[in-house]
């Protein structure tokens, strides 16, 4: 759709990036590590500053105590601490369990591994998870549970019901858990993120994946982290060695640098909660029909009033009659399952939602 909406001018709300600049000070801060000659290879789990600094954080927010040495990997953006922690984890036929829709990465990883999706479709408006039918799934081929919250592309997030269900679903069974999160400082309304690290039983058996580019608006940098108790981690690092080895050091000591002012990334729930209501509102002006927007930068839309059409005709059309891109939420279902839901991306300045929305009412 980016490459569609390139094509033929359209405002381009399909794929998640920031269409403002990260913060000069981080800017400034990876131009002086380049400077200091901080240019050369960094240690293979990453540049220990950072990693100390991630440790701190972690405690900080969500009570969990993560050795820097052992049990944090700085890692090429999300996607490939994802791509790694399956690779360690998963063996032919073990079954992994993903709820759809769902980031298109988890899995081409699993099937490439040789293991089997047991992808579990979750439904508008709420895109609630039906933990008995979950229950039902899992079996003693079970290696792995994949989440994902702030959720991509619904912008749901978990309650601490689906903690209490997840726990009691995992106890006592060999299941390990991967947490994309992401989007963990983009959550609105006041609402807790629910780390894994903030429930030992959980945390025990997960990989938590995090990544830089969603919180400082730099996601052509892909630098992110992957944390794991050390016998995880472990697993994870036999992989990440022989898939890159060590990752860009300027941008790692600037990260760590920048993360030592919390007010950096505990100021985004306000940021971008002031995005999404901006863009919730002149959508009320429309003919669409909103989704509840939880966390993540992504707004989701019925068009049910307008028009009955494959979701993917609709912003086929949309992007070239309209001049704004979506992205059809059917792309993220294996089976292609269709809805009639669209998917924004808010993480724009307000002139590019403006526009967005002025030709957006025309529909
Ligand atoms: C849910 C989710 N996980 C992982 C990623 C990948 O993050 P990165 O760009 O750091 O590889 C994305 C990026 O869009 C995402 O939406």
């Amino acid at each position: 759709m980016s490459a569609l909406a390139h094509e033929v001018g359209a405002i381009n709300l399909s794929q998640g990036f920031p269409d403002f600049e990260t913060s000069p000070v981080l800017i400034d801060l990876v131009n002086n590590a380049m400077k200091n000659g901080h240019n050369q290879y960094a240690p293979m789990a990453g540049v220990l500053a950072l990693r100390e600094q991630i440790a701190q954080k972690t405690e900080k927010l969500y009570g969990a105590v993560y050795n820097p040495d052992t049990e944090i990997t700085i890692t090429a953006g999300g996607t490939q601490a994802i791509f790694t922690a399956i690779t360690c984890a998963i063996h032919p036929n073990d079954e992994v369990i993903i709820f759809e829709p769902a980031f298109d990465c988890y899995a081409p990883a699993i099937k490439l591994m040789g293991g089997i999706v047991k992808s579990m479709e979750l439904e508008p408006p709420d895109y609630k998870i039906p933990w008995d039918m979950v229950r039902r799934l899992v079996n003693n081929k079970t290696r792995m549970i994949i989440l994902n919250s702030p959720h991509n592309p619904t912008a749901t997030i978990l309650h601490q019901h689906d903690i209490d269900e997840l726990s009691a679903l995992v106890k006592n069974q060999d299941i390990l858990i991967l947490s994309d999160e992401v989007y963990e400082h983009l959550i609105y309304d006041g609402e807790t993120h629910h780390s894994m690290a903030r429930y030992p039983e959980l945390q025990q058996r997960s990989f938590i994946v995090a990544s830089f580019g969603k919180p400082f608006h730099a996601t052509g940098w892909k630098v992110g982290y992957c944390m794991a108790p050390a016998f995880l981690m472990q697993e994870f690092k036999k992989v990440h060695q022989f898939l890159v080895f060590s990752v860009n050091t300027p941008i790692q000591y600037a990260v760590a640098e920048y993360l030592k002012d919390e007010n950096t990334y505990l100021s985004l729930p306000a940021f971008f909660q002031e995005k999404r209501d901006y863009f919730r509102k002149g959508l009320e002006q429309t003919r669409f029909t909103l989704l509840p927007s939880s966390g993540s930068y992504f707004q989701s839309v019925t068009y049910n009033n307008i028009g009955n059409e494959k979701d993917s005709e609709f912003c086929l059309n949309l992007t070239k009659d309209i001049g704004v891109a979506a992205i059809p939420t059917s792309a993220f279902y294996t089976r292609g399952t269709d809805h009639h839901v669209l998917r924004f991306c808010f993480a724009k300045k307000q002139e590019t939602l403006d526009k967005a929305v002025e030709r957006l009412i025309k529909v």
